[in-house]
Order: structure tokens, then C-alpha cells, then sequence
């Protein structure tokens, strides 16, 4: 989608659809109010008759107003002007996009931003925005033999500024969130690829065209043998059972001086989970093409930095491997070493996650990382614990920690942190080797972002378990989500601003 902006008298804006904001009890925005003034009272007269009272979410289109030059006037209900939070905002954005693909409209101007949403400004107003309506507009088209025809005609949205001092401000939220949503759909594209197509070489490949496309990004591509040599046994463990080689992808985004320490983001990159020998039940198993969320999200977010040449270090490392059952694949009770030297018993081959995200964490820690985010698919019990709303969240500092929580409530792509006490740990201790790779049925989420929490001791460090946000396995929004590149794109751009001020003092 194009993005754009207008000022002006907006009743005399050519467009196909003028989109206008209406408070509960049939309030008028000043938009509204002037499109009414323009018509002779017409906005008015309808909502006198009472078809819509400006309830959130109320839609309702008006066809040739008198004396608006736009073919369509989109009335959209704002609920009680005091009661407009972020979140309502953002939820009305993604019904007025879900709206404007059902008509006709080649393009349309939105005149929402002038709605005031408690705690946040125009430039949040306008990224939301953008976001709400990049995603009501993506499709998954990739693996379509011709790319299907479904009428619609939306190409181009302008953002009206009411105030021309706000100029600077919309272009530049325009500009960072258009970044950020290249990143979040290359994010979905990679996760929505099945395991035959977005295999640990296809990422590879796809992190070098990233490279050829960015100056800041450099790649680098361990292979096999190098990992064997580096004694990484637990991704080893994984990567062994298949055809396909795995590979540890490590991008590279230089956007300030080498000696800054750099933030450094791991992905999960299963890129299909049979379970291995553990092999997982048959109904519900093609859900594991998205078993590469994690390093999907990673891919996205260097890819959204990159394009905003966000003015620092960022490192973003793919765990890449299909996890298979063979003749040659690990079998319950194996016991390998890790590159940290500790040994692990895999009592389950289906917890093959952490097996290949210790070894990616324990290979990091040689860029002495201002902090580590990893983010993974990690378990089916983050789903229980949480559902589909917020992304689990495990720390060892309580700064990164707030910090993420500060960037999911800004972002709307929301965390929530569980515990990583000492107490669950005793769950994963082995009596063969120096831990298992499961700890029971009990809080399985937490058991094993306690066995990542071994392997990241020397850095500060956090856990993303997005099982349960990454994706959605079935029904009409079926596909990956993006989450959490935005997540992590405030994040980062936190982690910028925070240098810049302690630079300044
Ligand atoms: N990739 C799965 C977790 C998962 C399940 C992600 C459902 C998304 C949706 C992971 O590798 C896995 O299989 N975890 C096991 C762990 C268990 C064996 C301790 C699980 O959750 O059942
Ligand atoms: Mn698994
Ligand atoms: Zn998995």
C-alpha cells in the first residue's frame, strides 16, 4: 500500500472514500463538522434518523454528499471522545481498512488522526495506522500458480493533517513505519513458506539477498562441519536427522562504531517440527511450517532496522534446521555437549528448540552483547498458559525486562513476563548428563526457557516464547502473524534513544 498525506479544505479533497470520524452521541469531529457545514447539515440529517449513533466501530458509507468533491464518505463511530484508547484506536483502524477493501475505492483519505487517544501522540497515531492497514491488506500469495482475483482495488491511503505544523511529524511516522512493516510482511512471508520450500538453505539464501540489498547488512553462514568443529551438539542433535543441512545464520546490521556493543536477536528456526523420533501426531502436524516464527521475526526485524538505518549495532542469528525422524536422527535418551561444554539427556526429541537455540546463545556471547533476545516457537504450554494474546517474556535483568514490557505496551504487540525462578530449575535436572532437555508436564513453558537460562548467564538477556502469538493455525486470519517484529523494532528503537540521551549527559 502507498502512503501519503493532504492538508486543506478536505471537502474539496478528490478522493474515492474521505473516511471521517463521528463520537457517541453523534458528536462530529472537526472533519465531520466541516464536511457537514460544507453539505448544508446533510451528516447531520442521516445521523438524526439514527442508522448510526457513533458507537466504536459503527461503519456506515455515504454516497454523493452535497458539495464534498469525495465519491464516498466512510462515517466511522469513535465511542465516548474520553474513552479512546490505543487500542480502540487500532481496532477501528483494521475495521475501516476491513471496510474500504469491500468497496470499489482505489484510494481513500483517512481522517482519523485528528481523534485524540489517551496517553499518545500523532506520530503513534499514524504508525498504528499504517500497520492496521498494511496488514488488512496483505495476502499470502507466493505459492498460488496465478495470484487470485478478489476484487480488491485499494492502492493508495492519505493521512489528512489538519495542522501544518504536523507535517514533519506524519512523514516521519510514515517513513519509520513503513520500514517496520516491509520487515513485519517479509516476517509472514518466510513463516507462511511450507517446510519444502523455506528450508535452513532457503533462509540462507535469503539472508545473502538481504545482504545484496542492504549496505549495513553482512551475513555469514556456518554450516555443518564448522558446527560439528565449534562441538555445538545440541543443534547437531537436531540438524542430524535430516536431509536438508541446517545452518547458523548470523546477519549483521553495522549502523554505528564497531566498539559499540551491539543488541544481539536469536530466532528459532525450525523450519518444519515432526517431533523427531518423538514424533509428533499426524492431525495438526503441517502447523510446524511456522515452526520458524522465531527466526522469521528475527529475519523481519533486521530487515526493518536496515531499511530505517537505524544508527546501531544489531546482530540477528538464525537457529536453522528441520527437525525429522531417520535412521540417523537422535533417539530418546541420547546424551550430547553442548558448545558450552555442559552435557544434555534428550528425554523428548519434540524439545528441539532449546537444543538448537543453547548452542546459537552460547556462540553469541564472543560479541560481548549490550543485551540478547531470543524469540521462539518454544512450546504448545505457552498456548495454555497464555493463549494468543501477549507473548510470554522470561529475563535475568529486570531493566530488559521493563523495557520490553514498555516497548509491547507502546507497539500494541504485547508481552507478558513469567517467572524464571530458581525453584522450577530442579525439574530439568538430569541423572545422566547436566540437565534434561524436558522437565515434566508441569509449567512447560517456563521449564524451558529455564534450560536457555543456563546457557545465558553472561549477558542480560531475555526470552520470547511465541507459540501462541507468532501464528494462527487455522481459520479466515490463518497464517503467520509477525509478531513480535514490532515487539522488537520499538524495542531496539528504545535502546537507541536511551544511548542518545546517555550520550548527551
Ligand atoms: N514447536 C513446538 C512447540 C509448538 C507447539 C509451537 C504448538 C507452536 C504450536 C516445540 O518444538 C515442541 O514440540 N514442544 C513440545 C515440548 C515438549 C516435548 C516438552 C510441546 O510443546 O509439546
Ligand atoms: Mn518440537
Ligand atoms: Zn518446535
Amino acid at each position: 500500500m502507498k502512503y501519503g498525506t493532504r492538508m486543506g479544505n478536505a471537502a474539496k479533497a478528490r478522493t474515492q472514500c474521505i473516511v471521517v470520524g463521528v463520537y457517541d452521541d453523534a458528536q462530529l469531529t472537526d472533519t465531520a463538522k466541516a464536511l457537514d457545514k460544507e453539505s448544508g447539515g446533510y451528516l447531520k440529517k442521516v445521523l438524526r434518523r439514527g442508522d448510526i449513533s457513533g458507537k466504536a466501530n459503527q461503519m456506515m458509507v455515504l454516497h454523493d454528499v452535497p458539495n464534498v468533491n469525495a465519491t464516498r464518505v466512510l462515517l466511522v463511530g469513535l465511542g465516548k471522545a474520553d474513552a479512546l484508547t490505543g487500542a480502540k484506536f487500532a481496532g477501528i483502524a483494521r475495521n475501516v481498512i476491513t471496510r474500504l477493501k469491500t468497496i470499489s475505492v482505489k484510494n481513500a483519505l483517512n481522517c482519523l488522526l485528528e481523534a485524540d487517544v489517551a496517553d499518545q501522540d500523532l506520530g503513534w497515531k499514524v504508525r498504528r495506522t499504517i500497520e492496521a492497514f498494511d496488514a488488512g491488506v496483505y495476502r499470502f500469495t507466493e505459492m498460488k500458480g496465478k495470484p487470485p482475483e478478489n476484487g480488491e482495488t485499494l492502492e493508495t491511503v492519505e493521512l489528512f493533517v489538519a495542522d501544518k505544523s504536523d507535517q514533519d511529524v506524519v512523514d516521519d511516522a510514515i517513513t519509520i513505519s513503513s520500514a517496520l512493516c516491509a520487515g513485519i510482511n517479509k516476517a509472514k512471508d518466510l513463516g507462511n513458506l511450507p517446510g519444502n520450500v523455506c528450508t535452513p538453505t532457503y533462509l540462507a539464501d535469503q539472508a545473502k539477498q538481504l545482504a545484496k540489498e542492504y549496505s549495513s547488512i553482512t551475513v555469514k553462514v556456518l554450516e555443518e562441519k564448522e558446527m560439528e568443529k565449534l562441538g555445538m551438539g545440541a543443534f547437531m542433535s537436531v540438524s542430524r536427522g535430516s536431509e536438508q543441512p541446517g545452518k547458523m545464520i548470523i546477519i549483521t546490521h553495522k549502523g554505528a562504531k564497531p566498539k559499540e556493543a551491539p543488541h544481539v536477536l536469536v530466532g528459532k528456526g525450525i523450519t518444519f517440527d515432526t517431533g523427531g523420533i518423538s514424533l509428533k501426531p499426524g492431525a495438526g502436524m503441517h502447523e510446524m511450517i511456522w515452526d520458524m516464527c522465531g527466526a522469521a521475526s528475527v529475519f523481519g526485524t533486521m530487515l526493518a532496522v536496515a531499511e530505517q538505518q537505524l544508527p546501531m549495532n544489531v546482530i540477528g542469528v538464525l537457529a536453522a534446521a528441520e527437525n525429522m525422524p531417520s535412521g540417523d536422527a537422535s533417539r530418546p535418551g541420547d546424551i550430547v555437549k553442548t558448545m558450552s561444554g555442559q552435557t544434555v539427556e534428550i528425554l523428548n526429541t519434540d524439545a528441539e528448540g532449546r537444543l538448537v537455540l543453547c548452542d546459537a546463545l552460547t556462540y553469541i556471547d564472543q560479541y560481548n552483547p549490550a543485551t540478547v533476545i531470543d524469540v521462539a516457537t518454544l512450546t504448545g504450554a505457552v498456548i495454555v498458559a497464555l493463549g494468543s494474546h501477549p507473548t510470554a517474556m522470561y529475563a535475568n535483568d529486570d531493566g530488559v525486562a521493563a523495557d520490553l514490557e514498555q516497548a509491547g505496551r507502546e507497539s500494541l504487540d504485547r508481552v507478558w513476563r513469567m517467572p524464571l525462578w530458581e525453584d522450577y530449575q530442579a525439574q530439568i535436572n538430569s541423572a545422566f548428563a547436566d540437565m534434561a532437555n524436558i522437565g515434566g508436564r508441569e509449567a512447560g513453558s517456563i521449564t524451558a526457557a529455564c534450560f536457555l537460562a543456563r546457557f545465558t548467564k553472561k549477558y542480560r538477556w531475555a526470552h520470547l516464547d511465541c507459540a501462541g502469538t507468532a501464528f494462527k493455525g487455522s481459520g479466515p486470519m490463518k497464517g503467520a502473524t509477525g509478531r513480535p517484529v514490532n515487539l522488537l523494532f520499538e524495542y531496539l528503537n528504545t535502546q537507541y534513544r536511551k544511548t542518545l540521551a546517555e550520550d548527551a549527559s
